[in-house]
C-alpha cells in the first residue's frame, strides 16, 4: 500500500470519545468547514449549525449537519422556480452533500491534531433541534458530530477485509468462509480494544432470547445485529420527524 501525510490522517482517524479541555480557535474552525465546503456536491444542500456548548464526551465543538433545501428554494424563488422534485430524490442528493461536507470535516479535523465522533441519532431529535436554533422549515438535522483535540490514545478500529468489500466487475457469491472471516476480523480487533466493556454499550435484549454474552464475547457482529434485528422496525417516528421539518416522503405524497 502507498502512504502520503492525507492517506495516514485518513487510515489513523478513529472516532474519539473523550476530549481534552483545549479549545480550537476560530481559524480552526474556520479552516475545518471551509474543508467541509469544498467537499463535491449535488446541489450544496447541505448546511451546518455550531454550538460551543460542552458536547457529549465533553467536546468543545458540536456540529449538526442538516440537509438544507430552504437556501435552494430561495435562490430557485429568485430565478421564477419552485421545487417540484420530490423530496424523497431530494432527501437522498441532500444526503449525499451532507455525509460528503462531514467527511471532509472529519479528516480536515485530524489533519490538524483535533479527534471528532458522529453521534447518530440526531433524526429522532429532529423537532427539539429545529426549536433550538430556531430553523426554517425544510431545514432536516441529519446528523451531530463533536469535535476537539483528544484525551485518549487507541489504535484505529477494524474493517472488514477488502475482499469483502471491493467486488470487482461482479458481485460474487459470499462464501461462509468469506463471511466467517469477515466477523472474525471486525470481533477480534473491537474485543482486543474492550471496545464495549470500556464504553459498557452492550444492546439489551428486547426479544426472547436468552442473554449468554459477557463482555469476553460480546463484539462488534453481535452488537450491530442487535441494533438492526430489534429497533427501528416502524418507519413513523421518522416520517413524523421529516414532516415537522416541511419534508413529506409519504407514498401518498
Ligand atoms: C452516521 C453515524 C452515526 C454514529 N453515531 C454514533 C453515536 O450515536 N454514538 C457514538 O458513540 N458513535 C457513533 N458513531 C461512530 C461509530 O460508532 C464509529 O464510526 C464506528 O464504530 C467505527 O469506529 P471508528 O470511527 O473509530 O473507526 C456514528 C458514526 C456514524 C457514521
Amino acid at each position: 500500500m502507498l502512504t502520503n501525510p492525507v492517506i495516514e490522517a485518513m487510515l489513523n482517524r478513529r472516532s474519539v470519545r473523550k476530549y481534552s479541555d483545549q479549545v480550537p480557535t476560530d481559524d480552526v474552525i474556520e479552516t475545518v468547514v471551509r474543508a467541509g465546503q469544498q467537499a463535491p456536491f449535488a446541489s450544496q444542500l447541505c448546511s451546518l449549525l455550531l454550538s460551543r456548548k460542552k458536547a457529549p464526551f465533553g467536546a468543545p465543538l458540536w456540529f449538526t449537519v442538516c440537509v438544507d433545501m430552504h437556501r435552494m428554494e430561495l435562490i430557485m424563488a429568485k430565478r421564477g422556480w419552485s421545487m417540484v422534485s420530490n423530496d424523497l430524490s431530494m432527501l437522498l442528493f441532500g444526503i449525499q452533500d451532507a455525509a460528503l461536507m462531514a467527511e471532509n470535516m472529519v479528516i480536515a479535523a485530524e489533519s490538524l491534531g483535533m479527534g471528532s465522533c458522529f453521534l447518530g441519532n440526531t433524526p429522532y431529535r429532529a423537532e427539539r433541534i429545529q426549536k433550538q436554533y430556531t430553523l426554517p422549515k425544510r431545514v432536516f438535522p441529519l446528523v451531530e458530530l463533536v469535535m476537539g483535540y483528544p484525551a485518549e490514545v487507541f489504535p484505529p478500529r477494524p474493517r472488514y477485509p477488502l475482499e469483502f468489500t471491493l467486488f470487482e466487475d461482479r458481485y460474487p457469491e459470499l462464501t461462509d468462509e468469506m463471511i466467517e472471516d469477515a466477523m472474525q476480523t471486525m470481533d477480534k480487533g473491537y474485543l482486543a480494544q474492550g471496545y464495549y466493556r470500556k464504553q459498557k454499550a452492550k444492546i439489551k435484549l428486547e426479544v426472547d432470547r436468552e442473554e449468554t454474552f459477557t463482555y469476553d464475547d460480546y463484539s462488534w457482529t453481535e452488537h450491530i445485529s442487535r441494533k438492526w434485528g430489534q429497533w427501528l422496525s416502524d418507519p413513523k417516528e421518522l416520517l413524523d420527524q421529516l414532516e415537522t421539518c416541511g419534508f413529506k416522503v409519504h407514498p401518498e405524497g
